[in-house]
């Protein structure tokens, strides 16, 4: 089963293979954003991979749209409700105004 590692809080789950990575996330009470439910049409789950990226499940053309519409792009970027964890993966969660709007 791959293992996906969570960034910045170095949390390391196990999943069958094909698990969407919100999905893992959500389901360890790793907190990802997903404001329209993990179809494809928002870009809250924005993730980037650390490693593994290269083995990832193929962008299709509604997620590089939503894509389009993140502030910190990464060359890596995914959308966390679009990736299925293949093989072992390190994921960042990058922070948001929303993380920041909890801090205050
Ligand atoms: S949760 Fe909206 S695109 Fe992933």
């Amino acid at each position: 089963m791959p293992k996906i590692l969570f960034k910045p809080n170095d949390v390391e789950v196990e999943v069958p293979q094909g698990t969407p990575v919100l999905d893992a996330a959500l389901d360890n009470n790793i907190k990802i954003n997903h404001n329209c439910g993990g179809n494809c049409a928002c870009s809250t789950c924005h993730i980037i991979v650390e490693s593994g990226y290269e083995a990832l499940n193929e962008m299709s053309e509604d997620e590089t749209d939503m894509l389009d519409e993140v502030e910190n792009l990464s060359e890596t970027s995914r959308l966390a409700c679009q990736v299925k964890a293949k093989s072992d993966i390190v994921i960042r969660i990058p922070e948001t105004v929303d993380d920041f709007e909890d801090d205050l």
